[in-house]
Protein backbone atom coordinates (compact mmCIF):
# COMPACT_ATOMS: atom_id res chain seq x y z
CA UNK A 1 0.00 0.00 0.00
CA UNK A 2 1.65 3.55 -0.74
CA UNK A 3 0.35 6.75 -0.17
CA UNK A 4 1.11 10.19 -0.69
CA UNK A 5 3.33 11.29 -3.45
CA UNK A 6 6.75 13.56 -1.54
CA UNK A 7 10.62 12.20 -1.72
CA UNK A 8 10.26 11.67 1.93
CA UNK A 9 9.52 7.77 2.91
CA UNK A 10 8.07 5.75 5.70
CA UNK A 11 7.74 2.35 6.73
CA UNK A 12 4.76 1.32 9.04
CA UNK A 13 5.51 -1.97 10.70
CA UNK A 14 2.70 -3.70 12.10
CA UNK A 15 2.79 -7.02 14.51
CA UNK A 16 -0.29 -7.93 15.15
CA UNK A 17 -1.01 -11.42 14.20
CA UNK A 18 -4.73 -10.62 13.88
CA UNK A 19 -6.56 -9.89 10.57
CA UNK A 20 -9.18 -7.58 12.39
CA UNK A 21 -6.01 -5.48 14.55
CA UNK A 22 -6.58 -2.66 16.92
CA UNK A 23 -3.14 -1.68 16.52
CA UNK A 24 -3.48 -1.20 12.79
CA UNK A 25 -6.19 0.97 13.01
CA UNK A 26 -4.00 3.29 15.34
CA UNK A 27 -1.30 2.67 13.13
CA UNK A 28 -3.68 3.67 9.92
CA UNK A 29 -4.20 7.12 11.59
CA UNK A 30 -1.03 8.21 11.83
CA UNK A 31 0.16 6.70 7.83
CA UNK A 32 -2.78 8.55 6.86
CA UNK A 33 -1.71 12.33 8.95
CA UNK A 34 1.85 11.41 7.42
CA UNK A 35 0.21 10.55 4.00
CA UNK A 36 -1.68 14.16 3.92
CA UNK A 37 1.69 16.44 4.95
CA UNK A 38 3.07 15.00 1.82
CA UNK A 39 5.17 11.65 2.59
CA UNK A 40 4.84 8.33 1.27
CA UNK A 41 3.73 5.73 3.54
CA UNK A 42 4.44 1.95 3.27
CA UNK A 43 2.64 -0.20 5.32
CA UNK A 44 4.17 -3.67 6.48
CA UNK A 45 1.95 -5.96 7.94
CA UNK A 46 4.33 -8.38 9.28
CA UNK A 47 1.50 -11.78 9.38
CA UNK A 48 1.78 -11.58 5.69
CA UNK A 49 5.39 -12.20 5.64
CA UNK A 50 7.72 -14.99 5.95
CA UNK A 51 10.13 -13.66 9.04
CA UNK A 52 12.18 -16.06 10.89
CA UNK A 53 13.23 -15.66 13.90
CA UNK A 54 17.37 -14.66 14.05
CA UNK A 55 19.49 -17.61 14.46
CA UNK A 56 22.22 -15.72 16.49
CA UNK A 57 24.72 -17.40 13.75
CA UNK A 58 26.95 -13.97 13.58
CA UNK A 59 27.55 -14.28 10.19
CA UNK A 60 26.29 -10.93 9.63
CA UNK A 61 29.47 -9.42 11.61
CA UNK A 62 31.41 -10.24 8.65
CA UNK A 63 29.04 -10.40 6.18
CA UNK A 64 27.09 -7.17 6.93
CA UNK A 65 24.15 -8.96 5.13
CA UNK A 66 21.70 -11.31 6.77
CA UNK A 67 21.70 -15.33 5.34
CA UNK A 68 18.03 -16.35 6.44
CA UNK A 69 16.68 -16.20 2.93
CA UNK A 70 12.66 -15.19 3.40
CA UNK A 71 10.76 -12.11 3.40
CA UNK A 72 12.57 -9.91 5.80
CA UNK A 73 15.91 -10.20 3.86
CA UNK A 74 14.31 -9.91 0.53
CA UNK A 75 11.83 -7.46 1.53
CA UNK A 76 11.63 -5.74 4.44
CA UNK A 77 14.85 -4.76 4.65
CA UNK A 78 15.18 -2.68 1.95
CA UNK A 79 12.28 -0.62 2.65
CA UNK A 80 13.44 -0.22 6.08
CA UNK A 81 16.88 1.12 4.05
CA UNK A 82 14.76 3.24 2.08
CA UNK A 83 13.09 5.24 4.84
CA UNK A 84 13.13 8.12 6.65
CA UNK A 85 10.53 7.33 9.40
CA UNK A 86 10.12 3.86 10.97
CA UNK A 87 6.86 3.32 12.75
CA UNK A 88 6.88 0.36 14.85
CA UNK A 89 2.79 -0.86 15.97
CA UNK A 90 2.40 -3.64 18.25
CA UNK A 91 -0.25 -4.90 20.49
CA UNK A 92 0.87 -5.25 23.98
CA UNK A 93 1.27 -9.54 25.01
CA UNK A 94 2.46 -10.30 28.61
CA UNK A 95 3.89 -6.59 29.41
CA UNK A 96 5.98 -6.29 25.87
CA UNK A 97 5.89 -6.30 22.19
CA UNK A 98 4.08 -9.16 20.32
CA UNK A 99 6.52 -11.90 18.88
CA UNK A 100 5.99 -10.83 15.42
CA UNK A 101 7.39 -7.70 16.80
CA UNK A 102 9.98 -8.71 18.50
CA UNK A 103 11.05 -11.40 15.71
CA UNK A 104 11.08 -8.48 13.24
CA UNK A 105 13.36 -6.07 15.55
CA UNK A 106 15.96 -8.89 16.14
CA UNK A 107 16.15 -9.72 12.67
CA UNK A 108 17.59 -6.00 12.04
CA UNK A 109 20.79 -6.82 13.83
CA UNK A 110 22.06 -6.89 10.43
CA UNK A 111 21.75 -3.79 9.87
CA UNK A 112 22.99 -1.74 12.48
CA UNK A 113 24.55 1.35 11.96
CA UNK A 114 22.56 1.53 8.90
CA UNK A 115 19.18 2.87 10.41
CA UNK A 116 21.12 5.93 11.99
CA UNK A 117 19.03 9.34 12.18
CA UNK A 118 15.89 7.39 10.95
CA UNK A 119 12.92 8.90 12.87
CA UNK A 120 11.08 6.26 14.76
CA UNK A 121 7.30 6.41 15.99
CA UNK A 122 5.90 3.58 18.10
CA UNK A 123 2.64 2.61 19.12
CA UNK A 124 1.11 0.26 21.67
CA UNK A 125 -2.39 -1.33 22.03
CA UNK A 126 -3.10 -3.61 25.10
CA UNK A 127 -6.00 -3.30 27.66
CA UNK A 128 -4.28 -1.71 30.12
CA UNK A 129 -1.60 -3.63 31.20
CA UNK A 130 2.34 -3.38 30.58
CA UNK A 131 1.78 -0.72 28.01
CA UNK A 132 4.84 1.36 29.05
CA UNK A 133 7.14 -1.38 29.10
CA UNK A 134 6.03 -2.70 25.47
CA UNK A 135 6.72 1.00 24.74
CA UNK A 136 10.15 0.92 26.02
CA UNK A 137 11.01 -2.24 24.29
CA UNK A 138 10.35 -0.20 20.91
CA UNK A 139 12.29 2.90 21.76
CA UNK A 140 15.40 0.88 22.90
CA UNK A 141 15.26 -0.81 19.83
CA UNK A 142 15.27 2.74 18.42
CA UNK A 143 18.19 3.63 20.91
CA UNK A 144 20.28 0.79 19.74
CA UNK A 145 19.87 1.47 16.21
CA UNK A 146 21.05 5.14 17.00
CA UNK A 147 17.70 6.28 15.48
CA UNK A 148 15.41 9.90 16.68
CA UNK A 149 13.26 8.65 19.15
CA UNK A 150 9.83 11.13 17.62
CA UNK A 151 8.55 11.36 21.38
CA UNK A 152 6.78 9.60 24.15
CA UNK A 153 4.72 7.73 21.66
CA UNK A 154 1.10 6.45 21.35
CA UNK A 155 -1.06 3.89 23.53
CA UNK A 156 -3.88 2.68 22.53
CA UNK A 157 -6.72 0.57 24.98
CA UNK A 158 -8.21 -2.00 23.78
CA UNK A 159 -9.11 -5.95 23.99
CA UNK A 160 -11.92 -6.83 21.30
CA UNK A 161 -11.41 -5.65 17.68
CA UNK A 162 -12.51 -2.39 17.31
CA UNK A 163 -12.67 -1.10 21.21
CA UNK A 164 -9.98 1.18 20.38
CA UNK A 165 -12.19 3.22 18.37
CA UNK A 166 -13.33 4.70 21.73
CA UNK A 167 -10.15 5.68 22.96
CA UNK A 168 -10.21 9.38 21.92
CA UNK A 169 -7.11 10.09 23.27
CA UNK A 170 -5.20 7.50 21.22
CA UNK A 171 -6.33 9.35 18.38
CA UNK A 172 -5.64 12.82 19.45
CA UNK A 173 -2.40 11.87 20.44
CA UNK A 174 -1.77 9.72 16.90
CA UNK A 175 -2.21 13.08 15.43
CA UNK A 176 0.57 14.58 17.49
CA UNK A 177 2.78 11.84 16.81
CA UNK A 178 2.42 11.78 12.91
CA UNK A 179 3.10 16.16 13.33
CA UNK A 180 6.25 15.67 15.11
CA UNK A 181 7.41 12.65 13.24
CA UNK A 182 6.85 14.65 10.22
CA UNK A 183 8.62 17.75 11.42
CA UNK A 184 11.99 15.88 12.75
CA UNK A 185 12.33 14.04 9.44
CA UNK A 186 11.78 17.19 7.60
CA UNK A 187 14.48 18.88 10.10
CA UNK A 188 16.61 15.86 9.72
CA UNK A 189 16.31 14.65 6.05
CA UNK A 190 14.86 17.39 3.90
CA UNK A 191 18.38 18.97 3.07
CA UNK A 192 19.07 16.08 1.48
CA UNK A 193 16.87 16.45 -1.02
CA UNK A 194 17.53 20.34 -1.58
C1 LIG B 1 -0.96 -13.57 24.26
C2 LIG B 1 -1.58 -12.25 24.65
C3 LIG B 1 -1.03 -11.53 25.67
C4 LIG B 1 -1.58 -10.30 26.04
N1 LIG B 1 -0.98 -9.59 27.05
C5 LIG B 1 -1.46 -8.37 27.34
C6 LIG B 1 -0.79 -7.60 28.34
O1 LIG B 1 0.20 -7.98 28.93
N2 LIG B 1 -1.29 -6.37 28.62
C7 LIG B 1 -2.40 -5.88 28.00
O2 LIG B 1 -2.80 -4.76 28.31
N3 LIG B 1 -3.05 -6.59 27.04
C8 LIG B 1 -2.59 -7.82 26.69
N4 LIG B 1 -3.22 -8.55 25.71
C9 LIG B 1 -4.39 -7.97 25.00
C10 LIG B 1 -4.01 -7.37 23.64
O3 LIG B 1 -2.92 -6.50 23.75
C11 LIG B 1 -5.21 -6.60 23.08
O4 LIG B 1 -6.26 -7.51 22.82
C12 LIG B 1 -4.92 -5.78 21.85
O5 LIG B 1 -6.06 -5.00 21.52
C13 LIG B 1 -4.57 -6.64 20.66
O6 LIG B 1 -4.19 -5.80 19.59
P1 LIG B 1 -4.53 -6.19 18.09
O7 LIG B 1 -6.03 -6.18 17.96
O8 LIG B 1 -3.89 -5.13 17.28
O9 LIG B 1 -3.93 -7.54 17.84
C14 LIG B 1 -2.71 -9.79 25.35
C15 LIG B 1 -3.27 -10.56 24.31
C16 LIG B 1 -2.71 -11.77 23.97
C17 LIG B 1 -3.34 -12.58 22.85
Amino acid sequence: MVRGSNSLRVVGVLGSPRTRSNTEILLDRVLDKLGDEGFSCVKVRLREYVVKPCYSCRKCLESGCCCIDDDMTGKIIPLLLEAHVIVVASPVNFDNVSTLTKIFMDRTWCIRGRLKNKVLGSIVVGRGYGLDSALTCIHNWGLKHRMIIGDRGVMGIAFDYGEILSDTRAFTDAEKHASRLAELALLVWSRSFA
